[in-house]
């Protein structure tokens, strides 16, 4: 069962395969051609290498994680520029104020849920962003016999997200981890 014990368990032991280790390289490049985001949301934050990376770069962010353990982990990342920039809550329930994020950053947060929680992802994103606000970040598309992760099915796409957002940008992940090869897209989408 995927729940805050084996999260906790899993960055406690160090056994966090889907850890970049930094700011990956589709992300980087833009915060450097897009300028200030202004208010960003990344939820399941991880060790919230992009929260240290849009503080940086003058941006508010915001990073949220179910994860106790995460948390330690992402405030030794963050250290001085940390500040009020973690929270450690369930995403769904999080009391976060609604259309009050310019932007929201997603990768292998989505693709870590269960079905059944992934389906309100979506609308989940789609009441915290403003009107014209963006998603960005890494979706993993296709089949894995066994998951997690789940990747989605194109389809799911289709159906979840488009009937708020349109997609602006989807092309191969420049610098996928080996275990999200094949799999891994740099997405951006913009809720109507
Ligand atoms: C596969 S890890 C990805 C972490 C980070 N995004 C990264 O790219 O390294 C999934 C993260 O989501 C967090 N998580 C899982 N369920 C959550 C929930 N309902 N609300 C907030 N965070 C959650 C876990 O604690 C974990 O840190």
């Amino acid at each position: 069962m995927i729940d805050e014990a084996f999260w906790n368990e899993s960055y406690r032991s160090g056994h966090t395969p889907w850890d970049f280790g930094g700011v990956p390289a589709d992300f980087r490049s833009f915060l450097v051609e897009g300028g200030k985001l202004g208010r960003v949301l990344i939820p399941g934050c991880g060790s919230a290498y992009e929260v240290r990376e849009l503080l940086e770069k003058g941006n508010e962010a915001i990073g949220v994680d179910l994860s106790h353990e995460a948390v330690i982990q992402a405030r030794s990342i963050l250290g001085d520029v940390g500040g009020e920039a973690l929270c450690q809550a369930d995403f769904f329930e999080a009391p976060l104020p609604e259309a009050s994020f310019d932007a929201v950053y997603e990768r292998t947060f989505l693709c870590a849920l269960p079905p059944d929680l992934a389906m309100k992802y979506p609308k989940r994103i789609q009441s915290l962003l403003r009107p014209g606000g963006l998603l960005m970040g890494y979706f993993l598309y296709g089949e894995e016999k066994d998951p997690p992760p789940y990747p989605m099915p194109p389809e799911k796409e289709q159906t979840a997200f488009l009937e708020a957002f349109d997609l602006l940008v989807s092309r191969p992940s420049s610098d996928p981890l080996p275990i999200f090869a094949g799999m891994e897209f740099w997405q951006v989408w913009k809720r109507r």
